[in-house]
């Protein structure tokens, strides 16, 4: 209440030529709490993650103690990976990382859309992959939830290159992923999303899953559980493909969704950019929805898009989600809102029957509008 009241507010007016700059003094702040275990247990305790029930749930090898995640594109250079844990989230995914740095697109960036939506257009800026390594050894010790590397191609790669950029990212991340998330669904990377095509992905998991078994046995341990985050755009015909070549390449997982080229729903804006926040959630869930139907059970899906309360998350879930993970929530709810989300869902594990006609997406060929 005091985030959505006064520092919202504060936050809001004090950055409202460029929404990003107030992204960067909240991960300065966070960065802060980051340091050290006294701020990190001093946050808990303000967050209400120390007496948060876990739930802890096993996927791909991986144990989640709550199924709230930090989505990608909020800490993308892997500053404060620990302070998430004390925000109460049950796994923490950085990036998107490039293998080398880049500087992403002009600013401004990233537009809000009251009353809970985002624009951005931010095109994989990265510090890259060595510096974010080396940021990880510093300050990824003692985190006790998995943490998740989403990686991407550079700019000026072509997309015949694309492959080599991910083996690479893939070898300079390799020590300190948890699991890796391939990402080929952001709208702002020209032609990334056509890797999503059958054959171009094919291709590309094929690639990962080498270098995967090489990296494997470089560092003398099992493969790494990869993970393939697609777009709410895509056809549910085209998700049946992605499926389908997934499990040729051994995936863990597939994260639904990346953000949206679509406008249904949005208040009116030219805005160029990927659209979060509320206006995506029927669209991820729908998407949530038509991959579990078609991936095999061992198969995780991680849904995202649009989850602001626990009401949100457990459609999610009844619409086929194993884990959720949250970004857009963030900027309008606050800090807070992970522990809200976990605990709301333990006290209230399923929606009430009432709700559930409303807020689970009909199970039909094309994305729902909201
Ligand atoms: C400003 C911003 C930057 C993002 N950057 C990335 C990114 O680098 N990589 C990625 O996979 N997703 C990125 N995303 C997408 C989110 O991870 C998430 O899939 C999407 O925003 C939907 O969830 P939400 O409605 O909870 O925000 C970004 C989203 C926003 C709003």
């Amino acid at each position: 209440m005091i985030y959505q009241r006064l520092l919202r507010p504060m936050l809001f007016a004090l950055s409202s030529g460029d929404p990003e700059t107030a992204h960067e003094w909240a991960l300065r702040l966070l960065a802060w709490f980051d340091a050290t275990p006294e701020r990190r247990r001093f946050l808990a305790r303000v967050a209400g993650a120390l007496d948060l029930p876990k739930t802890p749930r096993c996927l791909f090898g991986l144990t989640f103690p709550t199924p709230v995640g930090l989505a990608a594109g909020f800490d993308k250079n892997a500053v404060a990976p620990r302070v998430f844990e004390a925000l109460g989230f049950g796994f923490v995914e950085i990036g998107t990382v490039t293998p080398r740095p880049q500087p992403g697109n002009p600013r401004p960036r990233i537009v809000r859309l009251p009353p809970q939506a985002l624009i951005n257009r931010m095109g994989f800026p990265s510090e890259g992959a060595d510096a974010v390594a080396v940021r990880l050894r510093a300050n990824s010790g003692g985190l006790g939830i998995p943490l998740g590397v989403n990686i991407g191609k550079n700019k000026e790669t072509s997309l015949i290159g694309a492959a080599a950029d991910y083996r690479t990212a893939m070898q300079k991340l390799y020590e300190r992923a948890d699991y890796f998330v391939i990402n080929v669904s952001s709208p702002n990377t020209p032609g990334l999303r056509s890797l999503q095509g059958k054959e171009e992905l094919d291709w590309l998991l094929g690639e990962v899953a080498e270098e995967n078994l090489v990296l494997a046995m470089d560092f003398g341990r099992e493969p790494r559980p990869v993970l393939v985050k697609l777009s709410p755009d895509l056809s549910s015909h085209a998700m049946a493909e992605a499926v389908e070549v997934c499990v040729k390449h051994g995936i863990a997982g597939i994260i639904a969704a990346n953000t949206t080229l679509a406008r249904d729903g949005f208040s009116k804006t030219e805005e160029a950019g990927g659209g979060s926040g509320t206006p995506l959630r029927p669209r991820a869930a729908w998407a949530v929805s038509v991959l579990r139907r078609y991936a095999p059970s061992e198969m995780a899906i991680i849904g995202v898009g649009g989850i602001m309360c626990a009401d949100d998350a457990r459609a999610m879930r009844e619409a086929g989600a194993d884990l959720v993970q949250l970004y857009t929530g963030l900027i309008y709810r606050g800090p807070f809102l992970a522990v809200a989300v976990a605990r709301g869902l333990v006290e209230r594990p399923a929606l009430a029957a009432g709700l559930q006609a409303a807020a689970l997406p009909p199970a039909e060929k094309s994305p729902p509008t909201p």
